[in-house]
């Protein structure tokens, strides 16, 4: 793939100003629930893990920091949680918002927080629309955080969002945080074909390009592909690329124990299992309990 494709990270056309909203042109989010595949059968596979970890630390409001069309959000719900939702994304959040529209009538959805927010200015944002606010759990779940890419090439902007995740939770509370296995892809040059969140049941292609940068991976862009079915007219095909950074484990596991000042209990997981269990992992998940 030529370098300069690489280096346009959103769909050609949109006004950009940088890639803060990857989801700018409507393009991921219109075909996002595809993607995800079956919501029952996408939760299915961590519903135990995050719930159980949640309720075994006596969570009851959650702060959802990258809600997207609100899958977590809506599982979370279905367990009891309180859920506030925040995306930065309107084109993302529209989802969100009409799904809590048509599950109105059931109070749990009634009483659903959902604003727009970044994680850039999120104790202020969250201030301005729950004054004083502080969370038992903050998620930040589906490789979200990579969004998040390197400007100044000192990774000080993904510092201070992991910082603020840290600044709205309550002592005691957790963040849970995840990433895909970079490490691998960088190795690689490839996407992993399993995944814990995506259950498309149409055929996906997901190229991947690496971009090194002096000698550092500094982005990956994925460019994905939902074909109807395998015979289908090449025009009903589903395409949008999205751009992440790569974070490698062992120093996105130091930035994290930083963001909390080191005052923190630090527990990895490959694809919701004991790190030991799994030897090459799609995501790696953090959970991260404020002491
Ligand atoms: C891959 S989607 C995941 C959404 C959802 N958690 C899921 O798994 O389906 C990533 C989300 O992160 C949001 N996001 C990216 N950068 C953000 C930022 N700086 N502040 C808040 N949300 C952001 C995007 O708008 C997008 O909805």
């Amino acid at each position: 793939m030529a370098a300069d494709k690489v280096f346009h990270s959103r769909s050609q056309g949109i006004p950009s100003e940088g890639v803060k909203d990857q989801y700018a042109d409507g393009k991921a989010a219109r075909v996002w629930k595809k993607y995800i595949g079956d919501s029952n059968q996408r939760t299915k596979n961590y519903r135990d893990f995050l719930s159980g970890i949640l309720k075994k630390h006596g969570c009851v409001r959650v702060l959802d920091a990258a809600c997207g069309t609100g899958i977590d959000s809506m599982m979370l719900l279905d367990e009891g949680f309180q859920v506030v939702s925040v995306d930065a994304s309107d084109k993302m959040l529209k989802h969100a918002l009409k799904a809590r529209w048509e599950k109105r009538k059931d109070p749990r959805y009634d009483e659903w927080v959902i604003e727009e927010a970044s994680w850039e200015t999120l104790p202020k944002d969250v201030e301005s629309f729950l004054p004083k606010a502080r969370f038992d759990a903050v998620i930040c779940l589906g490789n979200s955080f990579a969004h998040l890419l390197d400007e100044f090439e000192d990774q000080r902007t993904q510092r201070m969002c992991l910082e603020n995740f840290a600044k709205v939770l309550k002592p005691g509370g957790l963040l849970i945080i995840d990433h895909r296995n970079y490490d691998a892809m960088i190795d690689s040059g490839a996407t992993p074909g399993h995944s814990i969140y995506y259950n498309c049941s149409y055929p996906v292609d997901i190229k991947t390009s690496v971009l090194v940068v002096r000698g550092k991976p500094e982005l990956v862009a994925l460019d994905y592909c939902i074909m109807p079915s395998d015979d289908a007219d090449s025009t009903d095909r589903s395409e949008f690329r999205l751009c992440y950074y790569p974070h490698k484990l062992e120093r996105f596991t130091k930035m994290l124990d930083e963001a909390f000042n080191n005052r923190c209990k630090h527990s990895i997981y490959a694809d919701f299992q004991p790190l030991d269990r799994v030897s090459n992992p799609a995501y790696y998940i953090h959970v991260m309990e404020k002491l």
